[in-house]
């Protein structure tokens, strides 16, 4: 007798797993594979690298209107997609595809941003809290004294040029916030611009469209930048150490009291330090529309004034997400598509938007054809901070507003510091002064690779404002 239920039992058992097998199984038979995945390797453009990955997706996406797509890039096989489903579909992703960003020489392949698994999980635990919450209110007054100091002498300039003038307020807020600045004067923040910016250029130009083109002169080059960079961080590093300071550093400090061995803590220290360069062309391109958008600068000049009278109610203003400010900030991430893609992949099989996508594709979220979509957006080419408002369409921003990332755990961690600080910054400036053009006003063009940078200089020049 307990050998005939001992027999029902374990058939039952099999038999069911078979049955969900099947289930599961037909799960992803049924649904189609995504649009352009049958193509041959050479069928497409893209596949030709005749233009960089963010035009290939517009072309791919057809402008946002075929939300998720097939193709090949650089011989490797891709779906990406744009549309508020695949987006709800892929937000639960969090690895990222390594072979898809090659080689990363500069910040190191044990950096935050090119490790995965349960070795990301542990870091990201330790690491991404570091810029929010207790800590980022902490910076509060580092950035009021930084946007005075940057004010101040920018009153001083006949005109302004963006790029390099925010390249050191990013790095020099980055190390004194988070690292613990060693330097005397800002002659170290200079030198450190100096230093990543030549490594990255290289860097791109090594993995750039066009392939492996640096030469070996090039190679040394980028190694000395890149070990000068190196042994500026261990001195910071054995600074803090052997400090006695009070003061609270949060990822320097985190990272120590961790105990990771010094080549790791280094390639985490290089990868922030890193984010100086995406929040650059971020607020260059927002000073462009500000510049050349004057209604929108008198509206939030008044509300500004309303809210700067003192210390408390400026804190409490830029941390807020409901003012006018924060629509400015939001409509210029949004039309300049700073960081037009990010990358994941599933250890398995997927559903995308009814399609199936095979375990270890990498997916592209194209960021920035949703950014631009004339799907989602009136008028996507026109900078329009009323987009946002309390009572419009996109008050609530949603899932085809994610300029951070669409992945819930691992969408950028500084999107805080970017917001309490460059509120800070415009507060600051725009209390006294108006922001004018200098030079080119319209058609200003762009170079799109990981980050979107305007391809020419952009000047400002500030002015008193009349009250
Ligand atoms: C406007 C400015 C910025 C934009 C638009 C931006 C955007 C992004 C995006 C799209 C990602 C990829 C998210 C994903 O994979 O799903 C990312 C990752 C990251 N960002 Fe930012 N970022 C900005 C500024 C910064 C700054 C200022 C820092 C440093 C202080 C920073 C540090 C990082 C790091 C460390 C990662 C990798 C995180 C990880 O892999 O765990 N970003 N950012």
């Amino acid at each position: 007798m307990d050998g005939v239920v001992t027999a029902v039992f374990f058939t039952l058992v099999v038999g069911g797993g078979l049955f969900l097998f099947f289930l599961w199984g037909r799960k992803y038979s049924k649904a189609k594979l995504a649009p352009g995945w049958n193509d041959p390797p050479m069928s497409s453009e893209c596949a030709h690298q005749k233009y960089d990955l963010y035009h290939c997706l517009l072309k791919e996406h057809k402008e946002g209107l075929c939300p998720v797509r097939a193709f090949w890039w650089k011989g490797q096989h891709l779906v990406s997609v744009c549309g508020l489903k695949s987006y709800k579909d892929t937000e639960n992703l969090y690895n990222r595809p390594l072979s898809f960003f090659g080689n990363d020489r500069l910040h190191g392949m044990r950096a935050i941003l090119n490790i995965n698994d349960s070795l990301w999980l542990d870091r990201k635990s330790r690491i991404h809290q570091c810029v929010r919450g207790d800590n980022l209110t902490s910076f509060y007054p580092v950035f009021v004294a930084l946007s005075h100091e940057v004010v101040k002498r920018w009153a001083t300039m006949e005109k302004v040029e963006i790029v390099s003038e925010m390249y050191k307020f990013f790095m020099k807020a980055i190390v004194t916030t988070l690292f613990g600045n060693i330097f005397e004067d800002d002659k170290g923040i200079e030198e450190l611009v100096r230093l990543y910016d030549n490594c990255k250029v290289k860097e791109e130009a090594k993995y750039g469209s066009d392939g492996n083109t640096s030469t070996s002169h090039e190679d040394l080059d980028f190694e000395q930048d890149l070990k000068a960079l190196q042994d500026i961080m261990k001195k910071m590093l054995n600074s803090r150490r052997n400090s006695r300071s009070d003061l609270r550093f949060p990822l320097m400090d985190e990272l120590l009291e961790a105990d990771y061995d010094e080549d790791e803590i280094i390639s985490h220290l290089i990868a922030f330090l890193g984010g100086y360069h995406t929040a650059t062309f971020y607020t260059a391109w927002l000073f462009h529309y500000l510049s050349t958008h004057s209604e929108v600068q008198v509206k939030l000049a008044a509300e500004i004034e309303k809210n700067i009278s003192n210390d408390t109610r400026l804190k409490r203003y830029i941390q807020t997400s409901s003012s006018y400010l924060r629509q400015v900030l939001d409509e210029a991430l949004r039309l300049s598509g700073t960081a037009p893609f990010s990358a994941h992949y599933s250890p398995n099989d997927l559903i995308v938007d009814g399609y199936h996508i095979p375990a270890n594709t990498p997916i592209i979220q194209a960021l920035g054809v949703t950014l631009h979509s004339s799907e989602v957006w009136d008028h996507p080419s026109q900078f329009d901070p009323d987009r946002f408002a309390p009572d419009g369409r996109h008050a609530k921003r949603g899932r085809q507003f994610r300029p951070f990332g669409v992945s819930c755990t691992r969408r950028c961690p500084a999107s805080h510091l970017v917001y309490h600080l460059v509120s800070t910054l415009l507060s600051v400036l725009l209390h006294h002064h108006t922001v004018l053009p200098d030079g080119i006003c319209e058609n200003v063009k762009e170079k799109t690779r990981l980050t979107t940078a305007p391809a020419e200089a952009l000047y400002i020049k500030i002015k008193p404002r009349q009250i």
